[in-house]
C-alpha cells in the first residue's frame, strides 16, 4: 500500500494554539457533556411537538446552538433557564414558519443534513450557510431522496452549501434504500415524512445511529423498525402524526467519552470513571475495538433513560494494548471515534488495521488525512490508503514534537491533545477552537482528570513541526 503522506511543513503558530505536556495518571469520576446527536434532536423534536418540551443536560456546543437558532428562526420559542434547564414551545408538524434570514449552521453538518429533511417537507422556503469547513462538505446525498419527495434545491458546485431548498407543499412520502451507512441521510428522509401523506420507508443496509426513531418514540411518535437479511433494517414511519412534548434528559455523549477514556488507556496506572454516558448498540464501536486490543473497561450501572441505554464507563491505564484488524461491518457504531482511536492504535504492540473508511474523507475535514499527516509528524510508522489506514504501534509513546494542522475538525485537535499526554516532546494544535463545537470545557476537564493541556508554551520544550 501507498504512503500518500506528503507536505508535511511547520505550521503557523497562532492564537488558537494549544499544547499537550506530558500528563499525571488520570483519576477520579468525571461528566462529559451531553450527546451531540441527542441534542439536536431533542430540539428539533421539541420544535416539533406542539406544547412545552423540557430538555436537561443538553449539549451546549456551538454545532446545537446552531440548531436551536434555526429553529427559532422557523417559529419554535426556546429558552434557556438559570436552572440550565431548556424550554422549548414547539409549533406541530407542518407549522414551521419561512425563516426571514439565512440559517447559519457553522461547522454543524447534523444540524444542516437534519433541517435540510425538515425544510423538504414544509410548504417554505430556507437558505443554508456554514464556515469553511461545512461549505466543502456534500448535500447531495440528502438532496437526492429530498427532490424524489417534492423539495427543490439550488446548491453550489457538487450539492454544497450555500444552499436553497424550497420544501415540498404535499410532500411525497417514498421508500428509500441509503446508498452510504447515514444516520444523518436516514433522519433526513424521516423528518421530511413527518409531513408526507402514507408511509416513509427507509432501508439501511448497516445499521447506523438510531436516536431519531428512538426519539420520534419518546415523543409519542409510532416508527417500525423491520429487520431484513444480512443485519438491514427498514424503518417505517407513517406522517401527520402529531408529537407530544415531553421531558428529555441527554446522557452524556460516547463520542466525547471516547477522549478521557484512551487518555486513561494510554495512561498506565490511571483509572477514571465517565458517569451516564449512552452506550446504544449503534455508538460503542470504539469501546469494543478497545477491548479487543486489551483495555480494561467496564460498563457499570446499565440502565435505560428516555429509551436509550446508559451505563458509567470505568477505564484504567495500561501498557499493553495490541495491534488488531478493526471489523469493516464495525465502522458505522465508531464512525466518529476514529481519529482517537488512532491514538490508541499508535501506542499498541503491533499492527493496527483500519479498512472501508472512505466515509471520514467527508468528515468536519479529510480525517483519514489529518490523522495521517499529524501522526507522521508525530513520529508515528503508517500507510494510508484510499479508504485505510494502517498503524504500526512500537508498544511505547511515539516521539511527538509537532504542531498538527487541525482544519477546523475538533476531533482531529482533541485526538492530537490527548497523544501529547504521553509523547517524549509535546504535541500541539494549530487552532484548539473548534473544540467548542462538541466539547466545550475539554480543555478544563481533562486538565482536572490529569492532562496537561495549556496554551502556554513550556520554555523546557521548544520542539515544534
Ligand atoms: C450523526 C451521524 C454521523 C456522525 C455525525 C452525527 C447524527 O454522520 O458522523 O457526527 O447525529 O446523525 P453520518 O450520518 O454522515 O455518518
Amino acid at each position: 500500500m501507498d504512503v500518500l503522506v506528503q507536505n508535511i511543513g511547520m505550521v503557523e503558530f497562532n492564537k488558537n494554539q494549544v499544547f499537550s505536556y506530558k500528563a499525571d495518571t488520570l483519576s477520579g469520576h468525571i461528566k462529559v457533556p451531553g450527546d451531540k446527536s441527542i441534542s439536536h434532536r431533542a430540539l428539533m423534536f421539541g420544535a416539533l411537538a406542539v406544547g412545552e418540551t423540557i430538555i436537561s443536560n443538553l449539549l451546549e456546543g456551538e454545532d446545537v446552538l446552531h440548531t436551536a437558532e434555526a429553529m427559532r428562526q422557523m417559529g419554535a420559542k426556546i429558552t434557556h433557564g438559570s436552572d440550565g434547564l431548556w424550554r422549548v414551545f414547539g409549533v406541530g408538524v407542518g407549522g414551521l414558519k419561512e425563516p426571514d434570514g439565512v440559517l447559519e449552521m457553522g461547522n454543524s453538518g447534523t444540524s444542516t443534513r437534519l433541517l435540510i429533511g425538515l425544510v423538504g417537507g414544509h410548504p417554505i422556503t430556507a437558505t443554508f450557510t456554514g464556515d469553511a469547513s461545512l461549505t466543502k462538505r456534500p448535500m447531495n446525498r440528502v438532496i437526492k431522496p429530498l427532490e424524489m419527495m417534492g423539495a427543490t434545491f439550488m446548491a453550489q458546485d457538487g450539492g454544497r452549501l450555500p444552499l436553497t431548498v424550497k420544501g415540498a407543499d404535499n410532500p411525497l412520502a417514498i421508500e428509500y434504500t441509503l446508498p452510504v451507512a447515514s444516520a444523518q441521510v436516514k433522519s433526513a428522509v424521516l423528518l421530511a415524512g413527518l409531513n408526507a401523506r402514507g408511509q416513509t420507508t427507509v432501508i439501511e443496509k448497516h445499521a447506523t445511529r438510531d436516536h431519531t426513531e428512538n426519539m420520534l418514540r419518546h415523543f409519542g411518535v409510532e416508527v417500525i423498525t423491520e429487520d431484513l437479511n444480512d443485519g438491514a433494517k427498514a424503518i417505517h414511519l407513517t406522517g401527520h402524526q402529531n408529537l407530544e412534548p415531553c421531558a428529555v434528559d441527554v446522557p452524556a455523549d460516547p463520542s466525547s467519552a471516547a477522549f478521557p477514556v484512551v487518555a486513561t488507556l494510554i495512561n498506565e496506572g490511571s483509572d477514571l470513571t465517565i458517569s451516564r454516558v449512552g452506550i446504544n448498540p449503534t455508538r460503542i464501536g470504539l469501546y469494543t475495538t478497545l477491548k479487543d486490543m486489551g483495555a480494561d473497561i467496564e460498563f457499570e450501572n446499565q440502565r435505560i433513560e428516555a429509551g436509550e441505554p446508559i451505563a458509567d464507563i470505568r477505564v484504567k491505564g495500561t501498557s499493553s494494548l495490541r495491534g488488531i484488524n478493526v471489523p469493516e461491518d464495525r465502522i458505522p457504531s465508531m464512525i466518529d471515534e476514529f481519529p482517537i482511536l488512532c491514538v490508541a492504535a499508535s501506542m499498541a504492540n503491533g499492527t493496527t488495521k483500519m479498512t472501508g473508511l472512505a466515509e471520514l474523507r467527508v468528515k468536519e475535514s479529510d480525517r483519514l488525512l489529518m490523522m495521517a499527516k499529524g501522526l507522521h509528524a508525530c513520529g508515528v510508522d503508517l500507510e494510508m490508503g484510499e479508504d485505510s489506514l494502517i498503524i504500526h504501534g512500537k508498544g511505547k509513546p511515539c516521539k511527538g514534537g509537532a504542531c498538527v494542522e487541525t482544519a477546523l475538525d475538533h476531533r482531529i485537535a482533541m485526538s492530537f491533545l490527548i497523544l501529547g499526554s504521553i509523547t517524549d516532546e509535546a504535541v500541539s494544535v494549530d487552532d484548539a477552537s473548534p473544540i467548542a463545537t462538541s466539547f466545550p470545557n475539554f480543555i478544563e476537564l481533562m486538565n482536572e482528570a490529569g492532562l496537561n493541556i495549556t496554551s502556554e508554551q513550556s520554555d523546557d520544550i521548544t520542539n515544534f513541526g
